[in-house]
Order: C-alpha cells, then sequence, then structure tokens
C-alpha cells in the first residue's frame, strides 16, 4: 500500500464541487474532526459544531476545498480547506466570534482570533491578501505516507492558478506543524495552549499532548 499511494497513478486530486459537499464533510467528521487538537480540547469533545462545519464547507465555492481520491474507487484519502483573507482578518474574526459567544465554536474562533492578531501574515509579508489553510486531514488508517504534503503542495498550486502571493496556516497538531517545516514553512508565530487562560489564569482549551501550541506557518508563493 504504501509504495502504491506515492504513485500518481493510483490517486487524483480534486477541486471539491458543491454537489461532493456532503462527501466532504463525512470525510471530515471522522479523520479531520475526531483528532484535530482545538475540537479534541473543547467540549463537547470531537464534536464539531453546526456553525463549524458550515464554515468550512462555505468555503467550497470559492475553489479552495481539494480532495485526494483512490483513482479506482473514488475514495477520499485526505483533503484541506482554505479560504481568502486580508490584514483586517483579526478584526474580522473578532466581530465573527460575538455571534457564537457561549459555544463550542464561539471558544475556538477567540483562540483563532488570537492567533491571526498575533500572526497577521498579510502584514508582516506586506501581500494584500493571502490562502489560509483551515483544516488539513488524512484518512487514520494512511497516516505516515506523505499524504498530507501532498494535499498542502496540492493546494499551493490552487493557490498559485487563482493568484494568491502567500499561503499560511495554524498549526494546531505537532503533526501538521512538523510536515509544513518539511515542506520548508517559515514559522511566523507561536501560542502555547497552556498560556492561553482567562483573567483568573484558567485555561480555556484543553489539549492532549503531544500538542502543545498553535504554531502559524506561511510560504511565499
Ligand atoms: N497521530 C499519530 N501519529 C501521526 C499522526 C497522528 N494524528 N499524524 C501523523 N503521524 C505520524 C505518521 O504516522 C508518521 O509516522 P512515521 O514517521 O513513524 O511513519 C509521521 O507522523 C509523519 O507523518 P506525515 O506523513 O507527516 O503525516 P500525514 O500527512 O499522514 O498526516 C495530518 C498529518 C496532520 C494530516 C494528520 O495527523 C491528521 O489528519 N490529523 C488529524 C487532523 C489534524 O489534526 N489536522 C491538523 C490540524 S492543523
Amino acid at each position: 500500500m504504501a509504495a502504491s499511494l506515492s504513485s500518481d497513478d493510483v490517486i487524483e486530486v480534486r477541486v471539491v464541487s458543491p454537489a461532493e459537499s456532503s462527501q466532504l464533510l463525512e470525510f471530515l467528521l471522522e479523520h479531520y474532526y475526531r483528532e484535530e487538537p482545538l475540537t479534541v480540547g473543547t467540549s463537547p469533545p470531537s464534536q464539531p459544531d453546526q456553525a463549524d462545519r458550515d464554515f468550512l464547507l462555505s468555503h467550497i465555492p470559492n475553489q479552495t476545498c481539494l480532495t485526494l481520491r483512490l483513482k479506482e474507487s473514488g475514495r477520499i484519502v485526505a483533503a484541506a480547506v482554505a479560504g481568502s483573507k486580508d490584514a483586517n482578518e483579526g478584526q474580522h474574526l473578532e466581530e465573527y466570534a460575538k455571534e457564537f459567544v457561549g459555544t463550542k465554536w464561539g471558544r475556538i474562533v477567540n483562540l483563532l482570533t488570537q492567533v491571526e492578531l498575533l500572526s497577521n501574515v498579510c502584514a508582516r509579508y506586506q501581500v494584500s491578501h493571502a490562502l489560509h489553510i483551515h483544516a488539513l486531514g488524512v484518512d487514520a488508517s494512511m497516516r505516515g505516507q506523505s499524504l498530507g504534503a501532498r494535499v498542502i503542495k496540492a493546494m499551493e498550486e490552487q493557490a498559485r492558478k487563482l493568484g494568491y502571493p502567500l499561503i499560511c496556516l495554524d498549526c494546531t497538531s505537532i503533526y501538521s506543524a512538523q510536515l509544513v517545516k518539511r515542506l520548508g514553512y517559515q514559522l511566523v508565530s507561536s501560542l502555547k495552549y497552556a498560556e492561553y487562560t482567562n483573567e483568573e489564569g484558567i485555561q480555556l482549551i484543553q489539549v492532549p499532548p503531544p500538542h502543545e501550541r498553535v504554531q502559524t506557518y506561511a510560504l511565499k508563493l
């Protein structure tokens, strides 16, 4: 299996169409949300709010959602969801978070807002806009075969095609951070989960080891 998966004869990249949205969601529920550190670290664990699912699927019409599929069966083995942002993304997220106060998605968006304000990649790299990868998942039975790297490389290609000067992602998982570092992405900023606390010093998101921090990485295209 490992050798065959490395061949382009076996796997194809597809831009997700609106008709494929439920297939994408099914894959993400099984192979992304169950393990993604912020979804695991907020209650109820591993159960994404409807608003979170809707947020990811809302990117499909922009042609910034990709799947890797086995050519023979059409089975999805990896997926990535991305969206456009500009230098005002931090303020935009602050406003967006207000709609979800007191919910799981609200707690996640609050953390991502802090991360965005810290990293602010558009200002830092002096670009008008960037493609931000919001979700990345590989079939749990097929990890360690560079499928994550392949879907990221495919997203870079798609970003170039769509005219983006920069691609970036907030790696909430140690595995995605290691992966993009190997692909030559630059570390922009880092926020430890233990240091994300309220005014009483209580940690707001309890992420299990080995994940310790959100690391924002970017690559100029
Ligand atoms: N749990 C345990 N080990 C993992 C792992 C995971 N979630 N993800 C990768 N690994 C291991 C691989 O098995 C491999 O080990 P090996 O060197 O002993 O073979 C090594 O880490 C490198 O794997 P790599 O090929 O870089 O990872 P991948 O592309 O197969 O998968 C992710 C990486 C991040 C896509 C995958 O972990 C995933 O889908 N996680 C769940 C969702 C998530 O957290 N996404 C990232 C949020 S930003």
